[in-house]
């Protein structure tokens, strides 16, 4: 736990104790906006800061950054040392969206995309935690049927620092008979599948005590090795908590037929990076999802390295036009307060907002529904930070 977690958790013990005559601590907040939609529901994100902030309820020291295309145009490379330094001094990266048809033909090594996956590498952020709940006046939006996603509430733990995201060789070759050959490489080591795994085991103890564990040992080296490693640190640690194993492919299929069978999923980089997008259309819209991307805890320092994203990209299509869902966003500076700042009560508000102005039936363009109000981005977040103040009052 890091000191300022330390210090709010002895100073707000409770639930819903005032908050008055408490000397609060300063949250440190590197915020990366990025590109396309990015800044956009960032400003809802800073809008709802600067209201805690207005109300006493929690300070934070914010820094800005450019990570992405806005990155690449600025510096000619997805994310700057400088930047990086500030993400390393930070309490917690929040990080918008990358990249665009604007950067196609940027050179690889510094396309937007690189940035994010420079952020995950250097932090360390191993642990990618993907929440998909269906908010119960969101059951109509999504494209299975209501009691399929109603009440749907599960967690998708993505390993996010390895595997073919990573693995070298990671070339292509000329192989000079009008023939190119490409090739990524998969790799996991004991390790890297051990520290996920529990991760994974641990959430699960804290919910419904399920774990689902991913890959494809059927044809894979790495899905064999994941298997066993899960397997053996079940045996060895978690034998309380129910596992399961599924072919990844076969995982997906489930996770449409009937998804409210999971409760946390635990897989590889590549596998949970697609369960995660079809997870986030069982909420209603991919403008749903929010992210923790953490670390383990420095033993030097007691923080934990963290950074929080929309699982969502960067939507070009429907940039700078007041359309995107900022919700996701929004939720991702929540999971900060859960994960980071150890301020899970007002982590808790936060979604009930969230949930309260759903109910009230305003909508962003993505959940359009009949007889919705379709509002802005702008609208939105000032929606959720009144209902917030409703919930405080
Ligand atoms: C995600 C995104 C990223 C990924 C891209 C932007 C590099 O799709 O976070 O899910 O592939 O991990
Ligand atoms: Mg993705």
């Amino acid at each position: 736990m890091d000191r300022a977690s330390e210090e709010a958790r002895v100073r707000f013990p409770g639930h819903d104790e005032g908050f008055e005559g408490f000397v609060m601590a300063t949250y440190k907040l590197l915020l990366l906006p990025g590109d396309g939609i990015g800044p956009e529901v960032m400003a809802e994100v800073k809008r709802l800061i600067g209201w805690l902030d207005t109300q006493g309820i929690a300070k934070f020291e914010t820094e800005k950054g450019l990570v992405g295309g806005a990155s690449y145009d600025a510096d000619k490379v997805g994310i700057t040392d400088a930047t990086m330094a500030k993400a390393l001094a930070a309490d917690a990266v929040l990080f918008g969206a990358v990249g665009g048809p604007k950067w196609d033909s940027v050179p690889y090594e510094v396309r937007p995309e690189a940035g994010l996956l420079r952020l995950r590498k250097d932090l360390a952020l191993y642990a990618n935690l993907r929440p998909a709940i269906c908010y119960p006046a969101l059951a109509e939006s999504s494209s299975l049927k209501p009691e399929v996603v109603e009440g749907l509430d599960i967690m998708i733990v993505r390993e996010l620092t390895g595997g073919v995201y990573f693995g070298e060789p990671k070339t292509i070759t000329d192989l000079g008979n009008g023939q190119k050959r490409a090739v990524d490489t998969q790799v996991y080591d004991t390790y890297e599948i051990e520290r996920i795994a529990r991760v994974a085991f641990d959430l699960a103890r804290k919910r419904r005590n399920k774990l689902t564990s991913m890959e494809k040992r059927n044809v894979m080296k790495s899905g064999v090795l994941w298997h066993e490693v899960v397997t053996q640190l079940h045996q060895r640690e978690y034998k309380d908590v129910a596992l399961q194993h599924q072919l990844a492919d076969s995982g997906g299929m489930q996770l449409v037929r009937w998804p409210k069978q999971f409760d946390v999923i635990v897989t590889d980089n590549l596998f949970g990076d697609m369960l995660s997008d079809i997870a986030a259309m069982l909420t209603g819209s991919l403008g749903m999802l929010p992210s923790a991307s953490l670390g383990d805890i420095d033993p030097k320092t007691n923080k934990r390295r963290a950074l929080y994203e929309p699982v969502h990209g960067s939507a070009p299509d429907i940039a700078g036009q007041g359309a995107a869902n900022p919700i996701a966003m929004l939720a991702s500076f929540g999971m900060a307060l859960r994960y980071s700042f150890d301020r899970g009560e007002l982590a808790d508000k936060l979604d009930a907002a969230i949930a309260a102005v759903l109910a009230k039936g305003l909508r962003t363009a993505d959940l359009k529904s009949t007889g919705a109000t379709v509002v802005s981005t702008s609208q939105m977040g000032e929606a959720v930070v009144k209902e917030l103040q409703a919930l405080h009052a």
